[in-house]
């Protein structure tokens, strides 16, 4: 493409009129959503820079640069994220046992035109290669899952040397590379065989979990010093055992405060034997997925609803983590009994972190309607941009959050686990991936996290979601998140504009530590 593309080329490839590309460029919120989502993907496609005159881009944080000298301290983990279920197929490969997300994909109509993980990225043959691509990206950390039915088919009893062997090799591709492996125990994939003896409901998986998380520190303890336990448990006990969205499909709130209760514990449990275990000084944390809930009014209701959620998408975790106790509404708001507690869990649960890991992707925005009494989410919000999967793209909700968790929970320190984007990423079938708005969605969050590093946060890493494209889970395929394009016909990986980004903003940002 030679000739500079205009407003007027958008319009007429989009269907619609110049008035509307307008309208989507100045963030208006009168445009519907599909409309906005092509009108955006054609720009990208066609890396249409608009004219600035035609924007209203005045103060828009992505003209903003870092300060100078940055926030950001030497030994910042500037890193990408992925995981096992959703990154290494090779699910009856090398020894590995089932999972509950190997059935769940297989029960028809849970997960976008019926696919599964079983290829995903191919990872697991692609290791090398994508190792080689990350010190492409200049990144400096590496946060993968390990499958803990690779390592345990049955969750328990015999080790699947093979599996063992495959995390090994990985972490020594990654030390070869100066990247600093962080691993995450388990991202979901619970060993079938545990399921079917009651899975999260029974205090025995906690135990499974300990055994588990021992038997990795034993392994690669020598070599990983950054261990986080759970990924967003949240969406373990309430997606997956409150509203069966998630496996193993379960849907029954009672359930979901009893299963998050024991993967709570087993999180305390298995803190306490990494320690015990790891040959090198281990920092060991949880990652929670976190919410920011906003009023759009000041009506009771909205507030009620505020902190509702807040208990719901925060607290929940939270509290019993860095107080020992579950917010006292939860349980009510659920209308469900508290599970078993015996005496001595709510101190395993409490145990100390080292880091929080806090995945952060949008917010929630609340209202109450005029003469009604029940609160309901804005969407869209007016002038708000949105990602693929409809999440609202808010970057001041990742330093409202994280100020807030700094106040009333003080974790020694935070670690950005998770942050990015789907968009509809196209490949020119050549060396070139245009994701702008990925570039922009990325820079947005890095500002807002650099300013709450000058608040005195303690944050030591950024981890984007993802490395590469994968298996989101219900989404399918359909979902891209990488900084790294996956052609799924033959796994051919394309680094993205914004990989390219990240690693232009990593090597600047470092070399003027
Ligand atoms: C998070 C998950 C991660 C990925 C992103 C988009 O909730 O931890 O696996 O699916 O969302």
């Amino acid at each position: 493409m030679t000739r500079k593309f205009t407003i007027r080329d958008i319009a007429q490839l989009a269907g619609v009129s110049i008035a509307t590309v307008s309208r989507v460029l100045n963030h208006k919120p009168d445009v519907d959503p599909q409309t906005r989502e092509r009108i955006l993907h054609i720009m990208d496609v066609h890396s249409f820079a608009p004219d600035l005159s035609a924007v209203q881009l005045a103060g828009s944080p992505s003209r903003r640069k870092l300060s100078s000298p940055h926030a950001f301290p030497p030994d910042f983990l500037w890193g990408a994220a992925t995981s096992a279920y959703q990154t290494e197929g090779a699910v009856r490969e090398g020894g590995r046992g089932p999972s509950i997300w190997d059935t769940f994909v297989r029960e028809p109509g849970t997960t976008w035109h019926g696919e599964t993980g079983d290829v995903a990225a191919d990872h697991y043959h692609w290791m090398l290669d994508d190792v080689a691509l990350m010190k492409e990206l200049q990144l400096k950390a590496y946060r993968f899952s390990v499958s803990w039915p690779r390592i345990l088919p049955q969750g328990n009893g015999p080790i699947n040397a093979c599996g063992l062997d495959f995390y090994d090799r990985l972490v020594d591709a990654l030390l070869a590379h100066d990247i600093c492996p962080v691993a995450t125990l388990y991202h979901w994939d619970l060993p079938l065989a545990l399921h079917e003896q009651g899975g999260w409901l029974t205090r025995e998986t906690a135990y499974a979990f300990a055994d588990y998380a021992e038997l990795m520190a034993r392994k690669l303890g020598d070599r990983v010093s950054w261990w986080v336990t759970h990924n967003e448990p949240w969406c373990s006990a309430y997606l997956g055992y409150g509203i069966g969205t998630h496996a193993p499909g379960i849907r029954d709130f009672s359930s979901a405060v009893l299963a998050s209760h024991h993967i709570l514990l087993s999180h305390g449990l298995a803190t306490e034997r990494i320690r015990a275990h790891a040959q090198t000084e281990a920092h060991i944390g949880i990652t929670l997925n976190l919410t920011p809930i906003y009023a759009a009014d000041e009506s009771e209701a909205t507030q009620q609803g505020v902190e509702q959620l807040d208990v719901l998408h925060n607290r929940w975790f939270l509290d019993p983590l860095f107080r020992g106790t579950y917010p006292e509404q939860l349980f009510n708001n659920l209308g469900v009994a508290p599970p078993a507690i015996k005496n001595i869990d709510m101190q395993i649960i409490a145990t100390p972190l080292d880091f929080l890991g806090v995945n952060y992707y949008s917010r929630s925005l609340i209202r109450t309607p005029l003469r009604t009494q029940h609160y309901e989410p804005v969407v869209p919000v007016p002038e708000a941009s949105y990602t693929q999967m409809a999440w609202e793209i808010y970057p001041q909700g990742l330093s409202d959050m994280l100020l807030r968790v700094q106040r009333d929970y003080a974790p020694s320190a935070i670690l950005i686990t998770e942050n990015g984007a789907a968009f509809e990423d196209s490949w020119d079938g050549r060396g070139h991936v245009p994701d702008k708005r990925r570039v922009r969605y990325l820079h947005e969050h890095l500002l807002e996290l650099e300013t709450v590093l000058k608040q005195g946060v303690p944050i030591s890493g950024y981890f984007v979601w993802s490395l590469l494209d994968n298996f989101e889970w219900t989404d399918g395929y359909s979902k891209r998140f990488g900084l790294i394009y996956v052609d799924y016909i033959t796994q051919r990986r394309i680094i993205k504009e914004s990989g390219r980004w990240y690693a232009a903003f990593i090597k600047e940002v470092t070399a003027t530590n």
